[in-house]
């Protein structure tokens, strides 16, 4: 079964959507997609099925999503954890993935005519060659698409990535691009996976565990978090719904306390380079207190200056590796 969906919503679902719509639709939805294996306890079919079913209601779910006008999606489709599942288990889900990625590559078309930009998000190099191949290969050929967003995370952990953003910034210094002084919380986050993608507006965790079983950790903390008990083959275009109306009742708060954060951010660092400024070039003697403060002004620029300039100097370099790591996988 494809993954990109043309059918159109009922009439009494168009209806709704489009009363959803006159109030803030979040951008960015991020998805635990949990409760496959109870699902097909529950239904008394083998446990890949559930698996297959799960898959199904995503490409459902996307299709609602595209229908509401949310353009970018992010989906918990295998954490470095399930390895640790049983090898029928992690096998069945591999095999499911390499299908998949498989039909999405036939469906390159689809893919064109929406505009869809496929990110896989996680440590690739732990899976199967072949998958990683197809991966690679799915990401290069939709990587200009820019009208929606599918963001696979496989063979991820939010711990993980932070980890991998900590060694590529500990790389960055080993390679004089960077000094331990640029790195601040932003730089992490451009470090991070989802570097391209603004953070969720609202995160949903089926079947009524409510935990983030490390799933975008670093990017959630401003988030709209919703907990559903249903199981997530028995998703349904109303619970979706349900879970955009909680994101806009809490709409003004999570937007205040956004803004809040941001401002604080700046300010910290603001008050960051003034110290160090104050430190380490700040001392030649001046003439009078004018005097001082232009030169202290002159300085705080240059220091800010320098560090943009390292920083995306860094950050491109880092770009090039990845895609460099992904064009190997294409071409070997
Ligand atoms: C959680 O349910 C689900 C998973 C571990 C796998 C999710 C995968 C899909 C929905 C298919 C997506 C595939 C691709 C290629 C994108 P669970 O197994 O934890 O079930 P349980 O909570 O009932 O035990
Ligand atoms: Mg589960």
């Amino acid at each position: 079964m494809s993954w990109i969906r043309d059918k159109e919503l009922s009439l009494i679902e168009r209806l709704c959507a489009n009363v959803l719509k006159a109030g803030p639709v979040p951008k960015h939805v991020a998805f635990i997609m949990d409760g496959n294996r109870r699902y097909a306890k529950k239904c008394h079919v083998e446990r890949q099925e559930g698996h297959s079913q799960g898959f199904e209601k995503l490409a459902e779910t996307l299709r609602w999503c595209l229908n509401l006008g949310i353009c970018e999606v992010t989906v918990y489709a295998f954490s470095i954890e399930n390895f640790k599942r049983s090898k029928e288990e992690v096998d069945g889900l591999m095999e499911l993935a390499r299908q998949k990625f498989t039909r999405l590559l036939e469906e390159k078309e689809k893919l064109q005519k929406h505009e869809v930009c496929i990110r896989v998000i996680g440590d690739l190099s732990l899976l199967p060659l072949d998958i990683q191949k197809l991966i690679a290969q799915a990401v290069l050929e939709t990587k200009d698409y820019s009208k929606c967003f599918l963001n696979v995370c496989f063979a991820y952990t939010s711990r993980h990535e932070i980890s991998n953003a900590v060694r590529e910034v500990a790389w960055g210094v080993q390679e004089g691009l960077i000094e331990p002084r640029d790195v601040t919380e932003s730089l992490l986050d451009q470090c991070l996976y989802t570097s391209h993608s603004p953070d969720p507006d609202l995160l949903i965790r089926t079947s009524g565990e409510v935990r983030l079983s490390d799933f975008l950790l670093w990017q959630t903390s401003h988030s709209c978090l919703v907990f559903q008990s249903i199981l997530w083959p028995e998703y349904t275009f109303w619970n979706l719904c349900e879970a955009i109306l909680r994101y806009q009742y809490n709409y003004t708060a999570i937007q205040k306390s956004r803004e809040l954060y941001s401002r604080d951010r700046a300010r910290l660092q603001s008050e960051t380079d003034q110290t160090w400024v104050q430190q380490n070039m700040f001392c030649v003697e001046h003439r009078n207190e004018e005097e001082k403060t232009k030169t202290f002004q002159r300085l705080l620029l240059q220091c800010q200056t320098d560090r943009e300039h390292r920083t995306q100097n860094f950050l491109r370099a880092l770009e090039r590796k990845r895609e460099f790591f992904l064009q190997s996988l294409c071409t070997n």
